[in-house]
């Protein structure tokens, strides 16, 4: 539906042990929309990113795609709801390129997909 959320993340707090490292963020994601979180080291990218994905439980806040609610649901179960984590570092492909590994994140869709 076009104007609708596709991912929606309301008041997410993630804890590292006594650590808080998300203190309730929230943000959207409509359709063909293209978001880019910046922050300095340490602001809670990535911890964010990989709540999201399951990877990491919330101890606060929800997380919606395409309006269901997915929050602390297991990272396998997230991927097969096309909602799909291309990581950093030494965890892509490095003899491909950077659109190549995006590409990768449509592995779920293959059948659906040109490419
Ligand atoms: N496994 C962990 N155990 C304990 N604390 C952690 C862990 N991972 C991250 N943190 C802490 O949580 C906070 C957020 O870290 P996170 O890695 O999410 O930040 P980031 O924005 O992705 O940083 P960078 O730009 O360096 O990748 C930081 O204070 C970090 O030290
Ligand atoms: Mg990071």
């Amino acid at each position: 539906m076009k104007g609708a959320n596709l991912l929606e993340v309301k008041e997410l707090a993630v804890q590292y042990g006594p650590i808080q490292a998300l203190k309730g963020v929230s943000l959207s994601v409509k359709e063909g929309e293209i978001v880019a979180l910046l922050g300095a080291n340490g602001a809670g990218k990535t911890t964010l990113l990989q709540t999201v994905s399951g990877l990491l439980k919330p101890t606060r806040g929800h997380v919606f795609y395409e309006g269901k609610e997915i929050t602390g649901q297991e990272a396998e179960k997230v991927v097969g709801s096309h909602l799909v984590h291309v990581p950093e570092h030494r965890q892509v492909f490095s003899t491909m390129t950077v659109l190549d590994n995006l590409y990768l994140g449509a592995y779920h869709h293959r059948k659906k997909s040109k490419r």
